[in-house]
């Protein structure tokens, strides 16, 4: 790799944030998504267990999605304002992906696949931003993972790491600066 390529993946990782401001009538291609998607895979996985799922949700899948959720946070005891927000606010975007992680056969096994999808998630996030594409990662509902699981037709035991928000950027999100990377250097 150049230096100018590494200057590039450098700065793309500087602007990327999470962020809604996007032109909701503009379709996000299939085959886009599907190449994010891939993109995504080459996170690192312990013991190769491919633990990511991914579901792809547009058009009137969105507000019947809403709805799963919103029954859910209803069983669950949610506060009735946040119950019909959730009706309505997966269609915000014009793409919504979720992004699951397969149980493992051990708690060590699930939880390194859920931090493997994690990175598949930050994968998807950086090659979508280099490409003109707000995301936002938003978290499963206290009480839908299981019902969010079933409606993307995932595998029982998967854990929902994430509902992002996904759609052309129509803003650049300023980037705020990060606190100073806390680091020891260890070497005796
Ligand atoms: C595991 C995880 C779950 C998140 N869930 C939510 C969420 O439910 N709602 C939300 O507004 N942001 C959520 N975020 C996004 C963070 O709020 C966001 O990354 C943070 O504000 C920093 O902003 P930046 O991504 O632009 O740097 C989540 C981020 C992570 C890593």
């Amino acid at each position: 790799m150049n230096e100018n390529n590494h200057e590039i993946i450098a700065n793309n990782i500087r602007v990327r944030r999470t962020s809604m401001l996007v032109d909701k009538t503009r379709e996000v291609p299939r085959a886009t998504i599907e190449e994010l998607c891939e993109l995504a895979t080459w996170a690192p996985n312990h013991k190769r267990t491919w633990p990511w799922r991914f579901a792809v949700i547009t058009g009137e899948a969105q507000l019947r999605f809403g709805n799963t959720v919103a029954e859910a946070m209803q069983s669950f005891g949610d506060e009735p304002t946040k119950v019909e927000k959730a009706r309505i606010k997966y269609a915000r975007t014009p793409a919504l992906i979720v992004i699951g992680s397969i149980a493992g056969d051990s708690e060590l096994q699930t939880a390194e696949n859920r931090d493997s999808a994690a990175a598949a998630v930050q994968n998807f996030m950086l090659a979508a931003t280099s490409r003109g594409l707000a995301t936002y990662w938003g978290s499963c509902p206290k009480g839908a993972n299981d019902p969010v699981a079933e409606f993307c037709g995932f595998e029982s035991d998967t854990t929902v790491v994430c509902i992002m928000y996904l759609g052309w950027a129509t803003t650049q999100v300023e980037t705020p600066q990060r606190p100073t990377a806390n680091i020891k250097f260890l070497d005796k």
